[in-house]
């Protein structure tokens, strides 16, 4: 069920260049929310931008009993509503409507999940490490160790933006880091660092569609199983205006799905990429 409701912020704090983690206080939708679906947020009392924007779960934040009482979202600041959002204040409200999408796949008993993470696209998976290998459980689940070991390949453009990798690794996650100007990690593209190591999948994918693109053509040469998760702008984030299609391919030809309601998370080998 999708809850709309008001949540007040805790914190805002920045966290790499042009990245910030905000802290919102919302019971509710932190009870019912799992890795790999996303939040629409709003600034309430304004119209510019009048529409809410579309944030994926970072992660769910636990009382000291370990009830899920906030949620924090990691977003980077690139239009209207995010510079806006860089200005709220602890105390403060955001509109915030969830949870929304399909989330990302249960694997279980499998040895490694990989994930690919290009630009901001990192900010689902960490929830989903946790999922995974067992230390969180999400949407009144049980917390159950489905893997062993989770890997994350994280690309960026310089050191500046990575942001969230010290979580990563207290998550227990082994983190590889390639970025295009060489100044952390690998230079150069993030799939060109996963081509060369090439770890075991299945994998899951989240960054910009260039890097999703070579992620599916890459995992389908070593015909293996590939999802990702889809950044596409929206509108209501609910199904109800069809602004965020994707082409897909049908036994029948070419179709459209609502990425906020049939996605985020898609298998690879379903989207139409060209
Ligand atoms: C399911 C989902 C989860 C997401 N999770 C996160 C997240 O965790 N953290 C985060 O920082 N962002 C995330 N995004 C992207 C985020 O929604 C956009 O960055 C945000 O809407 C920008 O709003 P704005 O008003 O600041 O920018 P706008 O003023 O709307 O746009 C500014 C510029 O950015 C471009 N732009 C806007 N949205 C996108 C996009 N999705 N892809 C490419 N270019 C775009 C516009 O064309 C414009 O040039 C997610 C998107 C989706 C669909
Ligand atoms: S954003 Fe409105 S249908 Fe997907």
């Amino acid at each position: 069920m999708i809850l709309q409701r008001p949540a007040v912020t805790v914190e805002n704090v920045q966290l790499a260049e042009r990245t910030f983690r905000i802290r919102l206080e919302q019971p509710e939708i932190a009870r019912s929310i799992r890795p790999g679906q996303f939040l629409m947020l709003r600034i309430p009392e304004t119209t510019d931008p009048l529409l809410g924007r579309p944030f994926a779960l970072y992660d769910t934040v636990l009382d000291s009993g370990g009830e899920p009482v906030g949620l924090d979202v990691v977003y980077l600041v690139v239009g209207k509503m995010t510079t806006h959002l860089m200005a709220v204040k602890a105390g403060e409200p955001i509109e915030v409507w969830g949870p929304l999408g399909n989330g990302f796949p249960k694997f279980p008993n499998i040895d490694q999940v990989t994930c690919v993470a290009g630009g901001i696209g990192q900010t689902p998976f960490l929830a989903y490490v946790r999922e995974l290998l067992g230390t969180r459980g999400y949407a009144g689940q049980p917390a159950v160790r489905q893997v062993n070991k989770v890997s994350l390949y994280y690309g960026v453009r310089s050191a500046g933006f990575a942001a969230g990798v010290e979580d990563f690794r207290q998550a227990g996650c082994d983190v590889r880091l390639a970025s295009d100007d060489g100044t952390v990690g690998t230079k150069g593209f993030v799939t060109q660092l996963l081509a060369a190591d090439k770890p075991a999948g299945p994998f899951v994918g989240c960054g910009p569609e260039p890097m999703l693109k070579a992620l599916a053509k890459l995992t389908a040469s070593w015909n293996a199983s590939c999802h990702v998760s889809l950044e596409t702008p929206m509108a209501c984030g609910f199904g109800a205006c069809f602004s965020c299609v994707t082409p897909v391919c049908t036994p029948a030809g070419r179709d459209y799905k609502r990425v906020c309601v049939e996605g985020p998370v898609f298998d690879a080998a379903t989207l139409a990429w060209d």
